[in-house]
């Protein structure tokens, strides 16, 4: 799987809502409003259909997908999905590009800013498009609350650290909390009620249920701009409902898909992906800090940033990262306060 050298998030789609605009939250492209699926090669009405009425509504989300998983969702031949992934992918140029176009890719990397100077610093200048974060720490260490202040910080405008677009929230505990939204949003001058609506809430009761949810988003990515895509908590229904040795491979299966399905998304719309995750004690740890991050080495692998955070003195956390492909490590410290994660 290429990466798409298209760059799917449109400069005029944030233009067409200014910042002092009536509008209530950010209307996505409308590019591809008037493609029609027919124009692929391979495609005809009655396919077209069968691909609409499955959720594959855009160019990006057929070339994303597998030809077993179009076949099955579109009731199609495995071969006719093949052919229409290979046409849509050729449309926008994914699949194998030179380093050059790869570089070109790098380049539209984007930063949400994390509210705290110090984060940021420590980040590379915030929280990456195209890549998953995964920030993972104990119960109480405030890894909701930084998926909240994430869903308010990415809808400010470029000038101020955001990225001028929305927030999906995948919510698998049920501890989101709009009033937060409310608090958070004041803080940084943002009209709450907008705040509020620029955020696509989503709860999953179940693993599957999380998969299906995330898949479902899919369209509204485009509609409604969505920059960033939290999932809080990425692994509570997964260790929930595979218990047990004997279900922990195909339970870390399920789980490399998942993630591999969110890079796709980070990547085909330029958008950043965070993910909150647990921690196990290591028992074989004797010195120092016990507390790993759950899920092994394929989240391990899956996550592109890894962020560990704990609790300080008073209201104050210490957050590490703990994995960059290109940043070291480092650590700081910052606050929470009713307005959010603050420097201290
Ligand atoms: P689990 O989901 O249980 O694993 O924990 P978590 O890491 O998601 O913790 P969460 O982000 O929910 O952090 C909760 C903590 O944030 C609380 O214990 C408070 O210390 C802090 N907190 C939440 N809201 C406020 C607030 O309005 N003001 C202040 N000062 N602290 C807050
Ligand atoms: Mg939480």
């Amino acid at each position: 799987m290429g990466i798409p050298k298209k760059k799917v998030v449109k400069e005029e789609s944030r233009e067409e809502v200014p910042e002092e605009s009536s509008e209530d939250y950010y209307e996505g492209t409308v590019a591809d409003e008037e493609f029609d699926l027919t124009d692929l090669e391979g495609v005809g009405p009655a396919t077209a259909k069968r691909l609409m009425e499955a959720g594959y509504t855009t160019l990006e989300s057929i070339a994303m997908s597998t030809p077993a998983e179009l076949a099955v969702y579109a009731g199609i031949g495995e071969g006719v999905a093949q052919k229409i992934i290979q046409a849509a992918r050729s449309k926008l140029n994914i699949d194998v590009m030179s380093a050059y176009d790869y570089y070109q890719q790098r380049k539209m990397v984007q930063r949400i800013t994390t509210g705290s100077k110090a984060l940021d610093e420590l980040l590379g200048g915030g929280v990456e498009t195209q890549s998953i974060t995964e920030i993972y720490g104990p119960y109480g260490s405030g890894k909701t609350q930084f998926a909240h202040q994430m869903a308010v910080t990415v809808q400010l405008p470029e000038e101020k650290g955001g990225l001028g677009r929305a927030a999906l929230f995948i919510d698998t505990e049920g501890t989101f909390r709009p009033e937060r939204i409310i608090q958070i949003a004041e803080r940084f001058g943002l009209d709450p009620e907008k705040a509020l609506k620029n955020i696509l809430y989503a709860r999953a009761f179940t693993s599957d249920h999380q998969m299906i949810v995330t898949e479902r988003a899919e369209p509204y990515i485009k509609e409604r701009n969505i920059g960033l895509i939290i999932v809080d908590s990425l692994i509570s229904h997964f260790r929930g409902e595979y218990v047990g040795r004997e279900t922990l491979a195909e339970r870390q299966q399920k789980l490399n898909k998942y993630l591999h399905k969110l890079l796709k998304l980070a990547l085909g719309y330029n958008l950043a992906v965070i993910v909150t995750n647990q921690v196990v004690a290591d028992p074989s740890a004797f010195f120092g800090d016990p507390n790993r991050p759950a899920g092994g080495h394929v989240l391990g692998h899956g996550v592109t940033a890894r962020l560990y955070i704990k609790r300080g003195k008073k209201d104050r956390r210490v957050i590490k990262l703990v994995k960059s492909p290109y940043l070291p490590e480092g650590t700081v410290e910052v606050v929470i306060t009713e307005g959010g994660i603050e420097d201290v």
